[in-house]
């Protein structure tokens, strides 16, 4: 995820321009970038880090400030490592066409391979210097002008993105196009001027008119004309609406949501797709997943997995301990990434050890793999944040791709880890065999329907912010679960603690009989997934002993349970699935009910006091 941002119009650009990529730095930070015509000279400037270190280089140079139009860019690197190379903007060969991009070009490999051959060369490592070549060859060789030559390059483009193009010999004109990434158009008085932004918040104090582009359309931007939008494949002109903004800036730096994290979970459908897209093909049967790929033989060949991580990404450990276990055989051992590396662990170099860290940076993670590592075990890393410590320490790895987290809460870091882990665990049995090629295929239909079962999910928001309300002044909370939803309670009672600082303890619902049952009275809500797959009827009879004690049951049950609803005190429902993917719906609701208590007991939501985003110390 990455923020674009352009003006075109009569105020001088740069201002704009990089108090706009100061708002979407949010979408991500490695590197900074904006593109300047005065008229006669594009001038680029651009570097690693975040805006504020752009704005040292700019202070420099006089005409890097120079005009009344401008692109920029703030970058979440996902192809190339965040330098000032691949930061953006990159221009096309000639010089003369400038590009900005959000998004991946999946083909992009064999784009530039096509590209080589006609003569193009390429300074950096990015898919998006390809596409902008791809434009200039496809501008020449149909000798159309810029607008065209976009639609028709991006016919040969798979992936996402969200893109802004200028070109020197069309001085009076952006064109963006979007598929998959957001982009806004904000519209001046009289058509004299325009904005370009992943969201409307950089053009927020000058204009409140704004359309918002839908996949698969592009705009050419005229100024002192207007805008014209085109559905890239079919040519057909789109009737667009204009929206007035209604929102606060503040609002819409979040999404238009309140806080971060709840934008957060909301994202979760499209951050489990962003996920398995490219690497998940259920009509073909194939997982492809370079890291795993590549090391093909080790993971066959493995004594065990050993998972180390701390906090949330070691509740997707778990969940990954029944996934690796039940689908493809192989023995695992979750670890807490502080207590592994102070107990000098037995490792040998048939063992595997996967890293699971979102911003891959959490300091005990790191050392726990830099132990693992110097015991001659290989090391794989499951990280968001690209290019971070963990993801270059480890000898191969996979990106969750879920974009920036910022809430402190982590919601769908946890989502999408256990989608990746699922893909790994999935791709191993039907390697070892321990899945039949029917059920691998089922399982895959199956996971690609979980982001829309998420989105349904998110439409019983306003139940859960009722249960919320009839618990929030609980002091003690249980969260119980079993099988591969064991893990889940372990979370829903973490999100409770960390935000709303309500005591709360994650315990297997069989385990309960050894001692926590002890608290429960009239006075305590248990929080008990009872999904009808795995170990339902004794789930069921844990309620039943909950009941008997007085204890407030919320049961987290599957649509059409009957059963758990006539003893349980409030039941939330979610969508049939596989029990193996269970864990990608039950959380949710969990999510959502520490969150809405959170906002109720008056808390700050994304900054929860004592805790940061990123722990970086031991
Ligand atoms: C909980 C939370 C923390 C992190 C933990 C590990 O909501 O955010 O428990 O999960 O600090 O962080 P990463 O995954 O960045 O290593």
């Amino acid at each position: 995820m990455c923020g674009i941002t352009g003006y075109i119009g009569y105020r001088d650009a740069y201002p704009i321009v990089v108090k706009g990529l100061q708002r979407l730095e949010y979408r991500g930070y490695d590197s900074a970038g904006i593109m300047m015509f005065d008229g006669e000279t594009i001038c680029v400037s651009k570097t690693k880090g975040k805006v504020s270190e752009l704005e040292k280089i700019t202070d420099l140079n006089e005409q890097a400030k120079k005009g009344n139009i401008g692109i920029g860019h703030t970058r979440w690197a996902t192809h190339g490592v965040p330098n000032d190379v691949n930061s953006h903007p990159h221009n096309s060969m000639s010089g003369d066409l400038v590009i900005v991009h959000n998004g991946i070009i999946e083909n992009y490999a064999t784009l530039k391979k096509e590209l080589i051959s006609r003569g193009y060369s390429f300074k950096s490592d990015t898919d998006t210097e390809v596409l902008i070549n791809l434009i200039e060859e496809v501008k020449k060789q149909e000798g159309c002008k810029l607008g065209k030559a976009v639609q028709l390059a991006l016919t040969q483009v798979v992936g996402a993105y969200a893109i802004a193009v200028f070109d020197k010999s069309k001085p009076n004109e952006i064109i963006v196009a979007k598929l998959g990434s957001p982009i806004a158009i904000g519209i001046g008085k009289d058509n004299a001027e325009f904005f370009v932004a992943s969201d409307a918040s950089p053009f927020i104090e000058y204009t409140k008119d704004a359309i918002y582009l839908e996949d698969e359309e592009m705009a050419i931007i005229k100024l002192n004309k207007g805008i014209k939008v085109r559905k890239i494949h079919d040519d057909s002109l789109v009737d667009t609406k204009i929206q007035e903004l209604q929102l606060s800036l503040e609002q819409i730096e979040k999404g238009g949501y309140d806080h971060f994290m709840l934008k957060e979970i909301h994202e979760q459908p499209k951050a489990i797709i962003d996920t398995y897209r490219g690497r998940m093909i259920p009509n073909e049967g194939i997982i492809r997943m370079a890291g795993v790929d590549d090391n093909i033989e080790k993971f066959l060949n493995a004594d065990r997995i050993i998972i180390v991580a701390c906090g949330t990404s070691w509740h997707a450990g778990l969940v990954a301990e029944y996934l690796f276990e039940d689908l493809a055989r192989i023995p695992v051992e979750v670890e807490y990434a502080s207590e592994f590396r102070y107990r000098n662990p037995i490792i040998t170099e048939k063992d595997i050890v996967i890293a699971i860290s979102q911003s891959g940076e959490t300091a005990d993670t790191l050392a726990a793999v830099k132990l693992a590592k110097s015991k001659g075990a290989f090391v794989f890393g499951i990280c968001n944040v690209v290019g971070s410590s963990i993801a270059r320490e480890t000898h191969a790895g996979a990106y969750t791709h879920a974009g920036p987290e910022i809430g402190v809460a982590s919601t769908k870091a946890f989502t999408t880890q256990i989608t990746l882990l699922s893909l790994i665990a999935l791709k191993l049995g039907k390697e070892k065999g321990t899945i039949s090629k029917s059920a691998f295929h089922s399982y895959l239909q199956t996971l690609q329907l979980i982001p829309n079962k998420v989105e349904e999910l998110l439409k019983i928001d306003e139940q859960i912010k009722y249960i919320a309300s009839v618990y929030k002044d609980a002091t003690n909370c249980l969260y119980l679960g079993r099988g591969f939803n064991f893990p889940v309670a372990l979370e829903g009672a973490l999100k409770l603690k960390e935000i709303s600082y309500i005591h709360a303890e994650g315990y297997p619902a069989a385990e309960m009989k050894h001692g926590p049952i002890a608290l429960i009275d009239e006075n305590m809500p248990i929080f008990v997934i009872a999904t009808n797959k795995g170990h339902y009827d004794k789930v069921v009879s844990n309620i039943q002993e909950i009941k008997s004690r007085s204890g407030k049951i919320i049961a987290v049950v599957t649509e059409g349970d009957v059963i758990v609803k006539e003893i349980a005190d409030h039941v939330i429902e979610i969508p049939e699935t596989e029990e193996a993917f269970t864990p990608l719906l039950t959380t949710v609701p969990f999510q959502l009910l520490s969150y809405h208590i959170a906002v109720m007991l008056d808390k700050n939501v994304d900054q929860p006091r004592n805790l940061a985003k990123s722990v970086t110390v031991e």
